[in-house]
């Protein structure tokens, strides 16, 4: 198989994760016969520097062409005092909406070698942690209005959080049929109390979940869900919800799971071209010092290999790999207790590699 990947390795870590990650994959190609081929391509704080714009069209027209997109992460103090729209952060939201990338899938899963780094207690940990949030991922309110003006005097800021039925529909079977994969229960968490946007989920959820009667199916309140994912994350399956209730519970069920370092996650839309970036971001204060933890990229360069190019052996391949790397007591700095020794980014590259 030849496959054409646009790189991204963007600012802070970027770099660095993307690297021992791009040695995974060729060495996945030359040990099952594969053609992995690169493109670089700038996004974010280093496009801004670049080009002064955080994701040129020349750029973006290069992730369009590619079969995937594998990305690093993106932003950093450096840009923080530039406008809205002139931020790393809008390459990231133009690329995810300009691909149609609406299904965000982010498993929080624990390794068990890692539960003593878990901050829950280790009864609660003792049940497993295995879920997946499905996040809505172009549409409310990161995609509404945002306006500032001054009104009498004052300065008011307003974002609005638009939702159609289409557009929660496409998500709620992605869940459905996420759930259907597992073991089978999908919770759909909103704010249906008090948000319109939220009822409106709540119906064409409940319509779908007719087509699924295999699966069972629950509501819960994003408070409440923020509340249970700590107290008893075991009760969860999937998880689907909308974009910003997404990011929070996903940073949140990162961390339970012991480091958001080891967390990879797939974005997708209609076709198999995906976008497969680590949830964790730049991290600009461990930069170039060769401390971050690779595998959060490793593993999302594994899912790129299952969901966009239906290479499932070789994803487990890397898995697995990853797994032996952890078994044998390899720990970058998150991973490590403290006081116990640790490794840097591209060592923790080759204990993967060389269990490949
Ligand atoms: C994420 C990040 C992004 C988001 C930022 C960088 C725009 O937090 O992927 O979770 O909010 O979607
Ligand atoms: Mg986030």
């Amino acid at each position: 198989m030849e496959k054409h990947i646009a790189v991204i390795r963007g600012d802070g870590i970027g770099p660095e994760i993307v690297e021992q990650t791009l040695r995974v994959l060729d060495r996945i190609g030359r040990k099952y016969g594969h053609t992995f081929t690169y493109t670089d391509v700038a996004m974010g704080g280093c496009a801004i520097d670049q080009y002064g714009d955080p994701l040129p069209q020349s750029q973006l027209d290069a992730c369009l062409a590619a079969d995937s997109v594998l990305l690093g992460a993106v932003g950093g103090p450096k840009w923080e005092g530039l406008p809205g729209d002139k931020r790393p952060e809008k390459g990231l939201l133009r690329l995810r909406s300009a691909m149609g990338l609406y299904a965000n899938s982010r498993p929080a899963r624990l390794w068990p070698q890692l539960a003593d780094a878990s901050p829950l207690k280790q009864s609660i940990v003792d049940k497993g942690i295995d879920f997946i949030v499905v996040r809505e991922l172009i549409g409310g309110v990161y995609f509404g209005q945002h306006t500032t003006r001054t009104v009498d005097g004052e300065v008011r800021a307003e974002d609005t959080m638009p939702y159609s039925e289409g557009e929660i529909r496409r998500i709620g079977r992605i869940g459905f049929e996420t759930a259907r994969k597992r073991r089978k229960k999908l919770c759909c968490v909103d704010k249906a109390n008090v948000l319109d946007t939220s009822r409106l989920w709540r119906r064409v959820l409940e319509e779908l979940a007719k087509d699924y009667p295999d699966v069972a199916f629950s509501e819960m309140f994003v408070d409440n869900a923020a509340m249970q994912i700590v107290r008893d994350p075991s009760q969860f399956d999937v998880i689907v919800t909308e974009n910003m209730f997404g990011d929070i519970l996903s940073d949140e069920a990162s961390m339970i799971t012991g480091s958001i370092g080891m967390i990879p996650s797939s974005s997708l839309g209609e076709g198999s071209r995906g976008l497969y970036e680590p949830i964790h971001g730049s991290a600009p204060d461990i930069a170039g010092q060769d401390k971050a933890n690779p595998i959060g990229t490793i593993l999302s360069a594994a899912m790129m290999l299952r969901y966009s190019f239906s290479l499932e052996e070789e994803a487990k391949a890397i898995e697995n790999a990853v797994n032996a790397a952890l078994n044998a007591g390899v720990r970058t700095a998150d991973l490590a207790a403290p006081g116990a020794a640790s490794v840097g980014c591209r060592a923790m590259g080759d204990a993967v590699i060389v269990r490949l």
